[in-house]
């Protein structure tokens, strides 16, 4: 099973994202075990600090390295880590095969930051791999190691069905996926294309692989090589 613990100072942010659809499934299978950590349960003073004013001036706080330092170990304790994570918008940007690699992990730890970053030590010494899900910046990293535990655990074998086979998934083979209809077969007067109605299944792979390359062209014509 896979292990994946996310350190963040708003844990209730990641409630939602794990306890339903497919995240949900994977849990149930027990293909994976999702366990969020409140960072402020580590913090080490009284006033349960997590930040700080940051050297040399400048707005804005940083995140304390004590209390990321003694909740990693404190998880380290109980099994060694593959990675560590931190979500950040200067990291690398999140592709379909940083997903693949990371579905064929074991453990994983994600670690969110807020305020104006966290303390360079941190990123120094215990993270392994730096990643942004697009150049855009978030409030916190919590949303986007959601975005990242889904597109990884969705990948985990035996979570998707042969029905949502990740195999047909846009990006999987470096491209993007033919459209796709369902009942009724004309709506308005808009109808579905009739090869799809034809019930002849190697002119429909046929189409849907044209319509793939088209699409990629017309919109992600840099996927092209
Ligand atoms: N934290 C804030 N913005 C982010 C982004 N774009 N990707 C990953 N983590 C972030």
């Amino acid at each position: 099973m896979m292990q994946i613990d996310i350190i963040s100072v708003v844990p209730d942010l990641l409630q939602g994202p794990f306890s339903h659809s497919i995240l949900k499934r994977a849990h149930d299978k027990g293909l994976v075990n999702i366990d969020v950590h409140n960072l402020r349960d580590y913090a080490y003073n009284k006033h349960k600090s997590v930040d700080d004013y940051q050297y040399g001036g400048g707005s804005g706080m940083v995140m304390m390295i004590e209390p990321f330092a003694a909740c990693i170990e404190s998880l380290q304790e109980k099994r060694s880590y593959d990675e560590i994570i931190f979500m950040t918008p200067d990291g690398v940007t999140l592709n379909q095969s940083i997903s693949n690699e990371l579905s064929l992990r074991q453990s994983f730890i994600i670690l969110c930051g807020h305020y104006k970053g966290i303390d360079q030590r941190i990123r120094d010494h215990f993270v392994t791999r730096e990643i942004s899900i697009g150049d855009y910046v978030l409030s916190g990293g919590e949303l986007a190691a959601a975005v990242l535990a889904d597109s990884v655990v969705r990948l985990i074998p035996g979570v998707l069905s042969d029905e949502t086979s990740a195999l047909s998934d846009s990006f999987q083979d470096g491209m993007l996926s033919a459209p796709v209809y369902t009942r009724p077969a004309e709506f308005r007067g808009m109808k579905v294309p009739d090869i799809l109605l034809s019930g002849n299944t190697p002119e429909i792979e046929k189409w849907r692989f044209e319509q793939s390359i088209l699409r990629t062209q017309e919109r992600r014509p840099d996927l092209m090589k």
